[in-house]
């Protein structure tokens, strides 16, 4: 943040300085919590280009943020991506952004990876739910298990840290946590299971999936000791050390503990749109502003009303009675 700069605050004092961007809403998987089978994507004319990214991306940089994260749908399927990465990479050696890393599922990291570390990123976090190649195929449909394994050894021979994010789903990979940690702190790598949301509809039905994780802790308690640690990224994980791995384990309960009130993002889409909230309708246009003028100041000015209405939470509700998604969208437009 140059001296100038206000920072970012919402109309609950929350501080942004996070910015999640959805440079794709495709995907090489279709996991079954996450999509449906048959997907209708935007059509490519949509998508802002790879400079338009850049120069939305840079205006955030401008007004605050340090912490800038490339998601999907699948951040790395989009074509030249490594160009976007290159570019804002400019952030990071000019100490404006501390961080630059993205969300994958790690299907493309063996190709990525090298570029990445060369391009400053430090950071990786990769989607991973089971480690039985079976299972792999089953949860992600269209995924190939050995192809993230190898993304991962080449993340890990560039020198990037890699954090396991496991979506916890009952009754399909609940048994296998305690085992998926063991190899994860194993390699070095952290790891966060996570609830399942409800956005968007899938084929299967979600209060079969949910697993609340005030379970899953109480379980894994009976075979390690978890000793809560103010260790921090800037997400909503919250995070145990495991004394018989040495690793850490984070938490993330947005069905059972609400992390809501201590919010530092927001998140842009492919297209421009900017969500200020993951579990509400409300967003804002930044394609219009983007385009109307080269200079930044219309831009600056829709950003700030956007973030003028930043709501208070969402209302994600898993049960058999509401049996709907909270949002329409699939978490593949916003990438979380
Ligand atoms: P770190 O920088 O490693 O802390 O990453 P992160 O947790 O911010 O990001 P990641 O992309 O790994 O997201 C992990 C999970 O957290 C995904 O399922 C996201 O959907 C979820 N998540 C991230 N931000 C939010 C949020 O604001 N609200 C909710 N409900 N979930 C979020
Ligand atoms: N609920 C929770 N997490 C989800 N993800 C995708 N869909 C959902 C959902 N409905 C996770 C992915 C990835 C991250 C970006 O979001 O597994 O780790
Ligand atoms: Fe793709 Fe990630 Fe959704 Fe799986 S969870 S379909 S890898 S965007």
């Amino acid at each position: 943040m140059t001296a100038s700069t206000v920072p970012m605050i919402d109309p609950f004092g929350r501080t942004i300085d996070y910015l999640r961007v959805s440079v794709t809403d495709r995907c090489d998987f279709r996991c079954t919590y996450c999509m449906a089978e048959d997907m209708t994507f935007l059509p490519k004319k949509d998508l802002l280009s790879l400079e338009e990214l850049d120069r939305l991306c840079t205006a955030f940089v401008e007004k605050g943020v340090r912490k800038l994260r490339l998601t999907g749908g699948e951040p790395l399927v989009r074509k030249n991506i490594m160009h976007l990465v290159r570019e804002l990479s400019r952030h990071l050696k000019s100490g404006a952004l501390e961080e630059l890393t993205l969300t994958t599922n790690g299907s493309q990291l063996a190709r990525f990876a090298d570029e990445l570390a060369d391009c400053g990123v430090r950071r990786l976090n990769v989607s991973l739910d089971t480690l039985d190649p079976d299972k792999f195929r089953a949860i992600t449909r269209w995924g190939h298990f050995g192809k993230v394994m190898e993304g991962l050894e080449a993340a890990e021979r560039a020198g990037l840290k890699v954090k396991i994010n496991a979506v916890a789903l009952k009754g399909f990979n609940d048994g296998e946590i305690p085992e998926m940690l063991r190899w994860a702190h194993g390699r070095g790598m952290d790891m966060t299971v996570i609830e399942t949301m409800p956005m968007g509809e899938i084929d299967a039905d979600r209060t079969d999936q949910y697993l609340p994780l005030s379970l899953l802790r109480a379980r894994l308690e009976n075979e390690f000791t978890l000793t809560d640690i103010p260790f921090k990224t800037g997400g909503p994980a919250r995070y145990v050390e495991i004394a018989e791995t040495g690793g850490r384990l984070g938490f993330i309960t947005p069905m059972t503990h609400n992390f809501c009130e201590s919010c530092n993002r927001v998140r842009l889409t492919c297209t421009g749109t900017l969500y200020m909230c993951l579990g509400q309708e409300d967003a804002a246009d930044l394609r219009q502003p983007l385009r109307a003028s080269e200079g930044n100041e219309l831009l600056h000015a829709a950003i700030d009303a956007a973030i003028g209405r930043k709501p208070k939470g969402h209302d994600f509700v898993i049960d058999r009675r509401t049996n709907r998604p909270s949002v329409s969208r699939h978490m593949s437009v916003t990438g979380g």
